[in-house]
Order: structure tokens, then C-alpha cells, then sequence
């Protein structure tokens, strides 16, 4: 008869004395530690719901309009900085922009322009949005950016 197996049960058979005869020790006695592991990240996960309620639609209607226009459409450019492209909330590089008022930035956006460092694409480079749209998209910028 091969002993080998039984070894180790003669050391760990004092402590387990249950586990002696099987390969593994029983599930009870590993069990409740991977247990826990495995409940960690559960508990965790309710943490990421939390971040898009700071990115939520603002409470005015023409705010949360003009967020959603500028999501979809003027984003690519904006959130970057791309050739200069202001950031909605980046006081520093609004700060001189918006003493033109709303309208007038909102006029230069649908027409399209040429700036010191790069140029703003007429209705940021989809025509089927309407002057509202940009003009709502233009308020959410600048509400975001004083
Ligand atoms: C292809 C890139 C691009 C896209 C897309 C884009 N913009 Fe711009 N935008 C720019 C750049 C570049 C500037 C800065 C030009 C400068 O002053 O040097 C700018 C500037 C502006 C300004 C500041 C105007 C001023 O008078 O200073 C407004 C407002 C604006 N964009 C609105 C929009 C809106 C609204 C959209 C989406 C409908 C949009 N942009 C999409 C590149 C873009």
C-alpha cells in the first residue's frame, strides 16, 4: 500500500483531524475567506452609479437641450482643446469670450470663424442643427464656464 498520501495527514491530521483521507481540505474549512473575497467588489460597485449624477442634465430645459447638442456634436472639439477649442469650464479661457455675450458667440458658432489659434466650424460642422441648438449648446458652455 502507498503511505505517501497519508503524510501529511500524520503533521496536519493534528490539527484537521477531519481532513485526513481527502485530497482537499474540506469546503467548510476554506470557504468563508473566498467568500468574502469574492463579496468585496459587490460592495463596492453602488461607487460608479454615484459619478454620472455630478454629469447629470442641468435643471433648465434650454441647459439640458444645449448639453445634449453639445455631447453629440461639439464635444469632440471642446472637451479636448483642440486647436485651441475652449473647454466648458475652464474659466481662464472663457473669461475673455464671454463679455461678447451669448448671441454674439452663438452668431459666430452657426456662421463659423476663424480664431487666433484655430478655426470653429460653421455649427460645428453639422448643418442640421438649428440656431436654437447652437444657441442652447453655446449657454450650457458658457453656464459651465463663469
Ligand atoms: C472641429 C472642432 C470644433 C467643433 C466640432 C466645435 N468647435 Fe467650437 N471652437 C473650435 C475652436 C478651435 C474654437 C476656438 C477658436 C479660437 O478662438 O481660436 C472654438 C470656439 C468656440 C466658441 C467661442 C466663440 C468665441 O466667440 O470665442 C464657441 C461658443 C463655440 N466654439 C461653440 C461651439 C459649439 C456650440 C459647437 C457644437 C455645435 C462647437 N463649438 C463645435 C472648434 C470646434
Amino acid at each position: 500500500m502507498n503511505m505517501k498520501p497519508f503524510l501529511p495527514c500524520l503533521t496536519l491530521g493534528l490539527v484537521f483531524l477531519g481532513a485526513c483521507g481527502l485530497e482537499k481540505p474540506p469546503a467548510s474549512l476554506k470557504f468563508p475567506e473566498e467568500k468574502k473575497e469574492a463579496a468585496a467588489p459587490v460592495a463596492a460597485a453602488p461607487a460608479p452609479a454615484v459619478a454620472p449624477v455630478a454629469e447629470k442634465a442641468p435643471a433648465d430645459p434650454k441647459l439640458a437641450a444645449g448639453k445634449a447638442v453639445y455631447d453629440t456634436n461639439c464635444a469632440a472639439c471642446h472637451e479636448a482643446g483642440m486647436m485651441g477649442a475652449p473647454k466648458p469650464g475652464d474659466k481662464a479661457a472663457w473669461s475673455a469670450r464671454i463679455p461678447q455675450g451669448v448671441e454674439t458667440m452663438a452668431k459666430k458658432s452657426i456662421a463659423g470663424f476663424q480664431g487666433k489659434v484655430g478655426a470653429m466650424p460653421p455649427r460645428g460642422g453639422n448643418a442640421t442643427l438649428t440656431d436654437e441648438a447652437i444657441t442652447n449648446a453655446v449657454s450650457f458652455m458658457v453656464d459651465k464656464s463663469k
